[in-house]
């Protein structure tokens, strides 16, 4: 099972949002393992929530910087936001009604879900706030 390792190219330069994207990191890594192991889906589901709320908190504490320090980006970075949180919503939907194990594909969906938002999106709002916060 491949794992996600926070490193420095993963860093925005700014602490508390490297913080919570880290906690993203380990809770995602715990839910692949669980995955990966055939933990229980009632084990499965209750990390799937607990991800998406923490996901959910993490985008509202950058929403709240983005407001704070006037950030230009902000209503592009909100609407990705919300258009992420579907996501994993539509995906956790579908393994709650069809009671089905979550396959290898939800997995990397995960991850690129995660990864790419903190390279791509989050990058330049840390070079915003960097030094602000
Ligand atoms: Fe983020």
């Amino acid at each position: 099972m491949k794992e996600l390792v926070w490193d420095r190219t993963l860093s925005v330069e700014v602490e508390e949002i490297d913080e919570d994207h880290r906690r993203l990191i380990k809770l995602f890594n715990l839910l692949a393992r669980a995955v990966a192991e055939e933990e229980d889906a009632a084990y499965v589901a209750a990390l799937l929530e607990e991800l998406v709320c923490c996901t959910a908190w993490h985008f509202r504490h950058e929403e709240r910087l983005m407001l704070k320090h006037g950030y230009e980006e902000r209503a592009a970075h909100e609407q990705e936001h919300s258009e992420l949180i579907d996501g994993v919503r539509e995906l956790q939907r579908d393994f709650l009604a069809t009671g089905k194990r979550l396959a290898d594909a939800d997995i990397e969906y995960l991850e690129r879900w995660l990864a790419e938002h903190i390279l791509v999106a989050d990058m330049p709002l840390g070079a915003h706030l960097a030094g602000l916060v």
